[in-house]
């Protein structure tokens, strides 16, 4: 066990200070990629704000079918016009997504895991490079169970993929993973987002915390937030708001748009947040007027 006693504690984060080593691509810490790692990222982050509208419905890979998720086939044509990327498993892309749909592709990589585990940190790298060529993958979503039983499998496979991806650019997105024992602290993300970045990623996914602009400007890649449990739309809203306002490139949302009564009308209020500056009040009253 390392001397955690020893540790001096961080803190000096420049929170006002921009991201220095941005001449050149607007993608953070994408300065010195290759042009189609470039390419694929701004299929991801709109190159106007910056930001990213990510919609997550990859919960079948461990959970089966999902309250809101019953029929992809349905619900993907409506979201994609307010939808950014689509961040899904490759059978749910394959059968239910037509490719005529332009959206950017995150594609979950690791598997293995299911619901009815008590453990759900062991999983394997259960895509390959080639497939994800071939789905014209914008990027590769490996999870990692930082201080869970299976982390250093987690770590394996995440540096498994970015290796592939790095041989033929196609970026990694590093899914920060939390259980019902993990901790959901500033101290836990600083931790487990810096690792996933300094693993190699092109960008992290995590949560919301205290502090949360400091976990943002301590990672040196751009960070995309998840919207966990089903919250009212208001304070869904809040949470996007919140988190762009300290520095999120983006949401990657799933639960809070899939099973909201209006999930077409909550995708794009998310996307007037994430791009268009309203905040959570001016994108709530946006939100009621459509659905109203
Ligand atoms: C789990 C994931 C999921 O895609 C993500 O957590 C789902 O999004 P939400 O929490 O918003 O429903 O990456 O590993």
């Amino acid at each position: 066990m390392a001397d955690l006693e020893g540790l001096k504690v961080a803190k000096d984060y420049h929170i006002d200070t921009p991201f220095a080593n941005q001449d050149g691509f607007y993608v953070k810490g994408a300065n010195s990629l290759d042009w189609g790692m470039k390419r694929h990222l701004a299929n991801i982050f709109n190159p106007k704000s910056g930001n990213t509208v990510m919609f997550a419905f990859d919960h079948g890979y461990f959970m089966g079918s999902t309250a809101g998720l019953e029929r992809l086939d349905l619900l993907l044509p409506k979201l994609a016009p307010y939808v950014d990327c689509f961040m899904g498993t490759r059978g749910a892309i394959r059968t239910c997504l037509k490719p005529e749909y332009t959206n950017a592709i995150a594609l979950r990589v690791t598997s293995g895991s299911s619901m009815v585990q008590a453990d759900l940190s062991h999983e394997v790298v259960a895509v390959d490079i080639e497939d994800s060529i071939r789905m014209n993958a914008d990027c590769m979503a490996s999870q990692v169970f930082i201080g869970a039983d299976g982390q250093l499998s987690s770590i394996d496979n995440l540096s498994k993929v970015i290796n592939a991806g790095m041989r033929y650019s196609v970026p990694t997105l590093g899914v920060c993973a939390v259980g019902k024992d993990m901790e959901r602290t500033d101290r836990f993300f600083k931790l487990a987002t810096r690792i996933i970045a300094e693993m190699g990623c092109q960008m992290v996914k995590t949560y919301n915390c205290e502090n949360f602009e400091e976990v943002v400007a301590a990672c040196p890649v751009p960070i995309v937030v998840a919207g966990g449990k089903k919250l009212a739309e208001k304070d869904a809203l809040t949470l996007a708001y919140d988190v762009i306002s300290k520095g999120a490139r983006g949401v990657d949302m799933g639960r809070n748009i899939f099973q909201s009564q209006h999930p077409v009308e909550m995708a794009q209020a998310v996307h007037k947040v994430v791009h268009e500056g309203f905040t959570d009040k001016e994108a709530y009253e946006f939100y009621e007027d459509l659905i109203h």
